[in-house]
């Protein structure tokens, strides 16, 4: 069917994905849209048509899906299916950063509910206990005392979904009014900006304000590290500066949004992407 060498895998378009066609037009790339939401993959298909996959599918388990299907005919997938596994679970993130000796919150991960007590007194108050599967800052609670933990625990055990039955927990970092998130391509920083707001959850979707920051050696040096850890590709890092041990790797998104990136550093990132693809081909 397609002579495209690369598609753009996605359900709904957003400003990121618009601005990925341009940037594939532009550079004169050939591309195809596939709707995951129309997709449907068999054991009789033969080879991937495409040489090259890029996942913007907003459903993080249909993309899994689908790029796991890609990748066993042979095609290229951003990201891969392990890059996609380690950094849409945050409990396998943290993981992976006590791995490689990659500074982070403190963490504990309890599977029951009376465990996960115990673990979050163990961490010290206040704690956030969160989804391991999230995004948005959805479901993440900030527990000041035994009291709300105790709350929290109950409601989450009531909670539908298996993953529920995970309590993934980390101690509170009392960071200034901001996080600070790099965009990589392949181990090397592309755009680096601090996401401003009076809540402590800092995510753009809540509303936080962005602004460019310097992309510093030592930001450049833990963007290598961590993007090395989780098998590089397209990805942005979340960062929170902790006080007293500095820069602390909080999570790893797979699927990056990056208007707010474009709206801090004017920088084109979409365009970087299309000529990391052209490369990559
Ligand atoms: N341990 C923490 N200490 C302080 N603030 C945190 C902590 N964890 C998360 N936050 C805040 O909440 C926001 C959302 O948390 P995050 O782990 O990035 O989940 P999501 O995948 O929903 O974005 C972060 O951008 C940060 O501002
Ligand atoms: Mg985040």
């Amino acid at each position: 069917v397609a002579q495209a060498a690369v598609a753009v895998l996605v359900a709904i378009i957003r400003s990121e994905e618009k601005a990925i066609f341009r940037a594939l037009d532009s550079a004169g790339l050939p591309f195809e849209k596939v709707d995951v939401r129309s997709l449907i993959v068999s054991g009789d298909d033969g080879e991937s048509p495409f040489r090259l996959i890029l996942n913007r599918s907003i459903s993080q388990t249909s993309g899994r899906h689908a790029v796991a299907f890609f990748e066993g005919k042979g095609a290229h997938c951003l990201n891969q299916s392990r890059t996609i596994d380690l950094c849409g679970n945050k409990a396998l993130t943290a993981m992976t950063f006590a791995q490689h000796a990659i500074a982070c919150p403190r963490w504990r991960v309890a599977f029951d509910p009376e465990s996960a007590l115990t673990a979050i007194v163990d961490l010290g108050f206040p704690v956030v206990v969160k989804p391991v599967v999230g995004s948005w800052g959805r479901l993440i609670a900030r527990v000041d005392d035994l009291n709300a933990a105790e709350s929290i625990i109950e409601h989450k055990k009531e909670l539908p979904g298996s993953q529920n039955g995970v309590f993934f927990l980390q101690e509170y970092i009392e960071k200034p009014q901001r996080d600070v998130r790099v965009l990589a391509l392949d181990h090397e920083p592309i755009a680096a900006y601090a996401r401003y707001s009076a809540h402590w959850k800092t995510n753009v979707k809540r509303g936080a304000t962005t602004e460019k920051i310097e992309t510093t050696r030592e930001i450049r040096e833990l963007t290598g590290k961590i993007s090395r850890a989780v098998g590089g590709g397209f990805i942005a890092i979340d960062f929170l500066e902790c006080p007293r041990r500095g820069l602390l790797a909080n999570e790893v998104n797979h699927t990056p949004e990056f208007q707010g990136a474009i709206e801090a550093t004017a920088i084109d990132i979409a365009g970087l992407l299309g000529e990391y693809i052209r490369q990559s081909l």
